[in-house]
């Protein structure tokens, strides 16, 4: 008979300073593939479904509590004492919770629902009363185990033995253990070691001491420990995490021609047969449907892209658009804040802004949609199948109605009717001859003593003292 999972409650501690990372942002607070780097293990933790979640934050409380508040109770941990102090924080939040306690730090982004749930997998498999998560990492907790590989404790670093500094299996920092045996263990936990901390690692001696079971599990792929407390380890997560997405996408059915020349945020979702040429960045939570052609160096931001649309290259899609269905956007063709009709086409050099485009419009090459006046956006609505010619401007606020025709170069300031031709610019006129004129005027030989014939639609300069 092996024992029954218990209720789970997550602490999440993300108290620590982050003094390494340089920045003037909250550690947990940096991006990480389109999302704060604490939402990952937020996330990781969600998917246990626990009882309890609890965020133990400390500098920049506030701004980390408003990033994620509904998904997390938060208390605060006002001195970072160490490890033991900030798990002691949640202590009073848990009060009465009887279930097992899932240790967790808010900088390890890569970590996955999966291997937390092997972790509750073994502890009831094994009737531990704690279970760690180790590694072959370059971490500070070394892991000392028995002749019988029997977990004793886990010694920091700075108070190990050369002996001890050997061992290659460190502690990731995640724990689970019976709600009742870690308040009991940590109650006793001291400051007494190098770094003058209260260290959560004590309560493994502790526990092994109370005659209780104690089962370490080795991480199988050792990256998912990563704790990112520098820009480079930042980076090495993203990549970690870009990869992973990528993967996602490829094995849904999506062709991504270059993986290494791919930037695709975590919460990207893409249709199947959808076709992703390199350099391209695709960000926030974007959508793209099925069988789409993101052409090379697409930058596309919270977006939504339907069926068959084709993009690029060069082209950039600001967030906030909706494209319809079989949608046609070209080179170094900007959208912005706009909804593009089923069949829409902007193929060369056009700006569309806060627009709402009915289906089967027709941008021409530089044709610009002027949605700001120098203080406020304005919203520009444009009917189905309306064409707007070349490098026609289209000042917002605007409203152009279905089947009307903007000429090239117009620059429309009011409304159109529909079905309307709509001319705005100057009557071209002809002077005929003019070109030859002014060949000849400037081959002609100067004449001695002779001033040069003026030129043709030149002007001579005014005499002084002459009325023109
Ligand atoms: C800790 C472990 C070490 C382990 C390593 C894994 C202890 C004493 N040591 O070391 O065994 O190998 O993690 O990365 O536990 N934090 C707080 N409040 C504090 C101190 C830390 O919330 O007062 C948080 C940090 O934000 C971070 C986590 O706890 O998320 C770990 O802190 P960190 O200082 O990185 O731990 P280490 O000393 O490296």
């Amino acid at each position: 008979m092996v024992g029954q999972p218990r209720e789970i409650a997550v602490v999440l501690l993300a108290a620590g300073k982050g003094t390494r990372m340089k920045s003037g942002v909250a550690k947990v607070l940096h991006p990480i593939a389109g999302r704060p780097m604490l939402a990952y293990p937020l996330a990781a933790a969600e998917g246990l479904g626990p009882a309890y979640l609890i965020a133990v934050v400390g500098s920049d409380a506030e701004v980390v509590e408003a990033t994620f508040a509904g998904r997390a109770t938060f208390v605060r941990q006002e001195e970072t004492l160490g490890t033991g102090h900030a798990v002691l924080q949640a202590r009073s939040a848990l009060e009465g919770f009887r279930g097992d306690v899932l240790i967790l730090y808010g900088d390890t982004p890569l970590l996955r629902t999966e291997t937390l749930r092997h972790m509750l997998e073994i502890k009831v498999a094994t009737r531990a009363d704690l279970v760690l998560l180790t590694a072959a990492v370059d971490v500070r907790g070394i892991i000392v185990r028995d002749g019988d590989d029997r977990v004793l404790r886990v010694v920091e670093a700075p108070d190990a033995s050369p002996e001890e500094l050997a061992i290659e299996e460190r502690n990731t920092g995640v724990y689970l253990i019976d709600a009742e045996l870690l308040w009991k263990t940590l109650a006793g936990v001291d400051n007494r070691n190098q770094q003058g901390e209260i260290y959560l690692t004590d309560i493994v001696e502790r526990a092994v001491n109370e005659g209780r079971r104690v089962e370490a599990i080795r991480l199988e792929e050792p990256e998912e420990a990563l704790g990112v407390d520098t820009r480079a380890l930042l980076a090495q997560a993203e990549a970690a995490l870009r990869r992973r997405t990528l993967n996602r996408l490829m094995s849904d059915g999506v062709t991504i021609v270059d993986p290494a020349m791919t930037y695709v945020d975590s919460d990207v979702e893409i249709g199947q047969d959808t076709l992703i040429e390199p350099g391209c960045v695709i960000q926030g939570a974007t959508r793209i449907g099925c069988r789409v052609h993101v052409k090379p160096n697409c930058t596309i931001e919270s977006s939504e892209l339907g069926d068959d649309v084709v993009i690029g290259p060069f082209a950039h899609l600001r967030p906030g658009c909706r494209l319809g269905r079989g949608v046609r956007i070209g080179n170094f063709v900007e959208v912005k804040n706009s909804i593009l009709g089923e069949g829409v086409k902007a193929d060369h050099l056009s700006y569309i802004g806060d627009a709402d485009v009915g289906a089967g419009v027709s941008f021409g090459c530089g044709s610009i949609v002027v949605n700001y006046d120098g203080i406020a956006k304005h919203r520009t609505s444009v009917g189905e199948r309306a064409f707007i010619g070349c490098n026609a401007n289209l000042v917002a606020p605007l409203t152009i109605a279905p089947d009307s025709f903007i000429a090239a170069g117009t620059t429309v300031t009011k409304d159109v009717p529909r079905d309307a031709l709509v001319v705005g610019r100057p009557k071209q006129r002809h002077i005929e001859g003019w070109v030859s004129r002014r060949r000849r005027a400037d081959h002609a030989p100067a004449k001695p003593g002779r001033k040069p014939p003026a030129k043709p639609g030149r002007k001579p300069p005014a005499k002084p003292g002459r009325k023109r």
